[in-house]
This record gives C-alpha cells, structure tokens and sequence, in this order.
C-alpha cells in the first residue's frame, strides 16, 4: 500500500486547497485510499472559467512556438515519468501496470503531437473567382473550452482534448472522472512545471452536478465530452440551447467478424484483446464476436481456453494479465449484463461466476457468452467490462447486416483472409474506425479517432481532424 495523496483544484495557475470530502480508492485492494479530492461546485467553476478567459488573448494571440514549446515540455515530462505515472495509473484505475505505462506513453506522445500542430500550416490560400481579388482562410482559436474527461483512459483522454486545445490558442478549463483524480492531477502538475501561463489550463474536481455547471456557463464556447450515452445527450442539450459548440464520443457496442477463411491463432488473439484487454473497459472494445459457421466451434473453444487462463489480480502485480473494474458499480453492470444474457439464452461458456480473490477489490470473471443473437440485450447495450458475446452467423452478407445493426458505431472489425471480403467491410460497415485483423481497440494516437450514429456527434478527435473543432475558419478576402 502506498501513501494517500491530497489534490487540490488547479485554478488560474494556483493550486486552490479544499475541503476534501471525496476519495479514490484503488481497485485492486479497496483498503488502499489513494487520493483525497476536493469536491468542487458553482464557485469553483466561475473561478475557473474567469481565469480561463482573463489567460485567453495573451495564449491566442502568443507565437505558436510558445505553446509548442508548453505542450512539447509536458511530453517529455510525461515520458520521463512514465514508470511511476503508469504505477499511479493502475493503482487507481486498475488496468495492469504494462497497459498503465502504455497510456502514459500515449499521452505524452500525443502532447508531442500536438506541439508540432501549432506550429504547422492549416490556412490555405485560394484563387478567387473575381480576377485580381485574393481569398486566404485563416483557422482562428475560438476561446475557453470545457472538458469532460473519463475514467478508462484517464490520462490520454484528458491529453488529447487538453492538447490540441491548447495548441491552436485555446484555453482550458477541464473536469476529469471521479475515480480517477490523481492521474489527472499529475498531468494538471506537469502542465504548470512546463510553464503554461497561468490560467491557460484549469482542472477541478467535482461531480456531475459541477460539470453540468462548466456546461452551462455561457463563458465557456466550447464543451469536449467523453462518457456515456445518456450524459452525453444532456451534454448535448445543454451546449446546444446556448449555442456552444460541442463534441460527443459515447462509446460502442462494436462488432468484430470472424469468417471461416481466417488464421484461427490470429483470430483469438485479436478476440481476446479486443474483449478483455484493459479488462474490457474501452468504449472501442469488441464485445460482439459474430462468427461464421464452419469456424465457430473451434474459434469459441479456442477463445474460452485463453479467457480461462487469463490471471485476474491486483492491477500492479507482474503476473497480472487482467485487474478489476474500477468500482463496484462497473463490477456489478458486468454481472448484472451477465445475469440478463443468461435469462435471454445465452449460454456461458467461461467465466459468469463471482471472484473473489485475497485482495478485497473489484474483480469480475473474464466471460464468454455464446449462442446469442442480435436483439438481445447484452448485444445492443454497453457493458464496459470483461464480457463478450457470440453470434453465429452462416455466411458474410448475415456477419455485415448484424454488425451494422443496432444505435452504435464506433469500431468495428473483421477477420479474414479474404480481400474481396476485407474492402467491402471497409467500405459498408457503419462505424468511424474499421480495423481489417486487427483487434477493434488500441487505436493511433496521430490520426483522427471517432464513430458515426450513436456512438459520437459533432467533429471527430485527434491527428488532422482536431483543427476542426478547436478552431474556427475566417475566409478573408483581398484586393489591392
Ligand atoms: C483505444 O481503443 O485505444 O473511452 C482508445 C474509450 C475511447 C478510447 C479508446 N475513447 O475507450
């Protein structure tokens, strides 16, 4: 067990105390009280977007190398301190040590990303149609942007609104998950040590009535929303009625195709990432394995033998290959979704049983559950957690109509060795991300990332596409 940190807000450069009501508790071994964190409310958000937008003109109007220079500093941080970052990570959020530093790792890749961003050219110049007349488009900072930010990937998410954010002269006032304030906090301190000016970047702790708050405040232009569904959508209103503009990602229930002519070995392996890696805990995890008939009963066989011997244990222990959810709320929702497939037919191949473990923490079963179909439950609703289904399907024509069913579409993959059947899926699934053998999850941090239908709204996230939403187009005309 290690020590039990107290964060404070980060408001207008000052590390704000507070009274400090909440705690995040680590979810390998619930004794372990991992931070204490202030609960903030009104007040904290007024003096934070005041700060935010008093910071504004001085960070838009800066050189971009002033800001490549923050965002490239807090890269280079991140990356020094990925060991013990990763290790504050995983206690916190129980991914296991590997995947902790990993997503630290990402995160400050993304932070170096976004530092060269700044700095490059996303103005064009045009020919006007009106001889002798000349047209240039200017991307322009748009002002105080609100961030809401999940618990499953709590630094990179939180890297990549905050990043490109900052890099095109915004400001930032950011709200993360509650489970997850003290890897939060360390990027909020390391973006203070790489000299952001003070008030360019703001973090405070709160709960969902506080950010509903940050939502709200017409000072606030622009809202960054990763979550659920029924959040977003409110999120949505919300920024809509005053006309702030927003961004959505809302996770998935994405659909990875095995046909009969693919690697076996390959097949399960990207299965058993894409299901259970990170403990299934990523919105872009398969959790619907629609498998054709010839190659189904080797494929779950062989799937059920791997999910058996994954090791369930303490996030921070080298022989872990899976921790626990992040709270008995998430730990429940899996059991929960378990108990419904079962009641509508499904059959568990693996797993569905509780686990208790020497630790007191939040350990659910990796579970397989086969034998279901398209329309129930545990294959249109969100699970977010170790839990996958499979559907048999008799040929590719069934395996496409069935992954583009249901309201989401975030990933989506196939496997197969068949190219005729690869680019059509390219082409035809409905989901923003389509991976051809490949697991759904684990995506790029350069390139843009988001879904189509229920899964996202309004402009994708990361690589080129970040412009779009953090910035605006001025079309200037000239003649001289
Ligand atoms: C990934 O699959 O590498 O909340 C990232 C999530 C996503 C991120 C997934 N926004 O799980």
């Amino acid at each position: 067990m290690s020590d039990t940190l107290t964060l404070t807000h980060y408001i207008g450069g000052e590390r704000v105390s507070a009274d400090t009501p909440t705690e995040s508790r680590n979810p390998s071994n619930t004794n372990d009280v991992v931070a204490k964190v202030p609960d903030g409310g009104e007040a904290e958000v007024n003096a934070a977007v005041d700060a935010a937008r008093a910071a504004y003109p001085a960070w838009s109007d800066a050189s971009p190398e002033v800001r490549s220079d923050v965002l490239d500093k807090a890269g280079t941080l991140i990356m020094e301190r990925r060991e013990q970052l990763g290790r504050l990570l995983s206690r916190e959020e129980g991914k296991t040590l590997p995947e902790g530093i990993g997503e630290v790792v990402r995160a400050g890749r993304i932070f170096k990303y976004f530092a060269g961003e700044a700095l490059r050219r996303h103005g064009q110049n045009l020919e006007s149609v009106r001889p002798g007349v000349e047209i240039q488009t200017y991307r322009q900072s748009v002002g105080v942007f609100g961030l809401i930010t999940p618990w499953n990937f709590p630094i990179a998410i939180p890297a990549w609104k905050t990043a490109p954010a900052l890099a095109f002269g915004n400001t930032v006032v950011i709200k993360p998950a509650g489970p997850t304030p003290a890897i939060a906090a360390a990027m909020a301190d390391i973006i203070y040590e790489a000299g952001a000016p003070k008030g360019v970047f703001n973090m405070i702790f709160g709960r969902g009535a506080m950010g509903q708050k940050l939502v709200d405040h017409p000072g606030v232009d622009g809202i960054s929303f990763t979550g659920s569904q029924t959040v977003g959508a409110n999120v949505a209103n919300s920024a809509v009625k005053r006309q702030a503009r927003v961004q959505l990602e809302m996770g998935g229930k994405n659909p990875l195709v095995i046909l009969d002519d693919a690697d076996l070995d390959r097949a399960v392996m990207i299965a058993l990432d894409g299901s259970f890696f990170a403990t299934g805990q990523r919105c872009t995890a398969s959790s619907r394995i629609i498998v054709q008939e010839e190659i189904h009963d080797r494929f779950v066989q062989a799937l059920a033998e791997k999910v058996a011997a994954l090791r369930v244990g303490d996030a921070l222990d080298s022989n872990t290959q899976m921790g626990p959810a992040v709270s008995e709320d998430q730990m429940e929702t899996s059991y929960k979704y378990i108990d419904i497939a079962k009641n509508e037919g499904g059959r568990v191949v693996i797993g569905g049983g509780r686990l208790n473990l020497d630790n007191p923490g939040w350990y659910v079963q990796p579970t397989l559950i086969a034998d279901t179909s398209k329309d129930m439950r545990i294959n249109c609703e969100e699970v977010f957690g170790p839990v996958a289904s499979t559907v048999r399907v008799k040929d590719y024509e069934e395996a496409l109509a069935i992954a583009n069913a249901g309201d989401f579409g975030l990933s989506a993959g196939i496997v197969t060795n068949s190219l005729k059947h690869a680019r059509h899926f390219q082409r035809n699934i409905r989901a923003g991300m389509v991976m051809v053998n490949l697991p759904t999850a684990g995506v790029d941090y350069h390139v843009p990332f988001g879904g189509t239908k229920k899964s996202s709204y309004g402009a994708k996230e990361q690589g080129f596409a970040a412009v779009e939403f953090y910035t605006n187009i001025k079309t200037a005309y000239s003649w001289s």
